[in-house]
């Protein structure tokens, strides 16, 4: 019997045909898939422009170049959040600053991050961009954080790649609309996969072709004007290889086509785990703010340990040796011995980001996951917690 983990990814006959037709075809990479991917993904989540690339970290490395993040830039995220926003603003030589979660939502804290703006212009700081995760799922609170953006002038950045399918106020267009940038990752554990890729949405076209250059080792086909007739390329900026190839592409066209149906799954397996573990002490479930519509990439519990004859390490491995795998999101990034050692951030500098941390487990939720894997969760926890 084979593991159940946090998530996984569901491949039908529909995918492996599209991906084995695309490699039987003339053009495996940069051929026509890579373009109907990135149509679809504009039309479904409402975007003038999107560059497919082959991760959501190469997604936010590029915007960081494309937004021109240089030394001294304070770029603020939360650090409850995966690693891959603040290393790329490290990419650059800018400067990480963290801002901590609402408690409720675990997003990053609107009330919190104008007293961060209002202290660092007291010190001639100025923020550069906010990039802002929707954690789990959950829509950060985007009116409160493009009113700050208007009112600060700074770039806002979703890091969308938990909410892919999220509506906010009934919109599933909602990231490109309120952020300048927005960042999905399309990695195997993600709502849809391609396996390891990425995009990069937004309604600006200067951040785009930047983009689209950028991905493509900062080469422009410039074509009849060339130096070099036999060589259409001039390199303009120092880019990167980051691109994803064309069956990718094809296996995300095909996922894309099951999104929702993903998702309806994803909420029916929330729903039971509300259902049942909602009046258990010492438990927490996740929160739903109103006009919310979330994606359940994630389902957090947080567990109070300090009530319990066990910790949360016992609590994980009493689970792994029962075959699941159970997952937690994030060990904050402050943490981390990177971090701590070169900005010199103390454990209780975002003490709530840390308080969920020390609670929050993630448990299984996947479109294959089987109503008897929900209720052996279910049941371990309630015997676990004596309930
Ligand atoms: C919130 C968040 N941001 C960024 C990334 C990076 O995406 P990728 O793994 O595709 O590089 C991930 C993926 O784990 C993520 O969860």
């Amino acid at each position: 019997m084979s593991p159940i983990n946090y998530n996984s990814h569901y491949i039908d006959s529909n995918d492996i045909k599209a991906v084995v037709s695309t490699l039987k075809g003339p053009r495996i990479t940069q051929g026509f898939k890579v373009k109907e991917f990135e149509k679809k993904l504009s039309k479904k989540f409402k975007c003038k422009y999107c560059s497919v690339v082959s991760s959501g970290t190469a997604a936010l490395h590029l915007t960081a170049i494309s937004l021109g993040f240089k030394k001294k830039d304070v770029i603020i995220s939360s650090p409850l959040t995966f690693l891959a926003g603040a290393n790329s603003v490290n990419y650059c030589g800018a400067q990480p600053v963290f801002v901590d979660i609402d408690p409720e939502t675990q997003n990053l804290d609107p009330k919190k991050l104008e007293k961060k703006i209002q202290s660092l212009r007291n010190k001639n700081e100025k923020v550069k961009a906010v990039i802002a995760t929707d954690y789990a799922g959950h829509p950060c609170d985007w009116k409160s954080l493009k009113k700050l953006s208007l009112k600060y002038n700074f770039y806002l950045i979703n890091d969308n790649c938990h909410a892919i399918g999220a509506k906010y106020f009934k919109d599933i267009g909602y990231a490109a609309k309120y952020a300048d940038v927005v960042i999905h990752s399309y990695h195997a554990v993600k709502n849809i996969t391609t396996g390891e890729g990425g995009s990069v949405l937004t309604n600006n076209k200067k951040i785009y072709d930047k983009i689209e250059i950028l991905r493509n080792h900062g080469l422009v086909n410039i074509k009849k004007k060339s130096f070099n007739k036999n060589w259409p390329f001039e390199m303009r900026y120092l880019g990167y290889n980051y691109r994803i190839t064309d069956f990718q592409c094809a296996l995300g066209i095909t996922q894309l086509a099951k999104l929702e149906k993903f998702l309806i799954k994803r909420k029916k397996i929330a729903k039971i785990y509300f259902q049942k573990l909602r009046n258990i002490k010492n438990l927490k479930v996740p929160s739903v703010k109103e006009n919310i519509d979330h994606s359940f990439h994630l389902f957090p519990i947080q567990i109070d340990f300090k009530k319990q004859r066990f910790n949360k390490s016992q609590f994980i491995s009493y689970f792994k040796k029962r075959k699941i795998n159970l997952q937690v999101h994030y060990f904050p990034i402050h943490m981390q011995p990177y971090y701590k050692k070169k900005f010199k951030f103390k454990k209780n500098d975002f003490l709530n980001s840390v308080k969920f941390y020390e609670s929050a487990i993630s448990l299984p939720i996947f479109y294959e996951l089987k109503k008897s894997d929900i209720n052996k969760v279910v049941n371990l926890i309630k015997k676990k917690l004596n309930n």
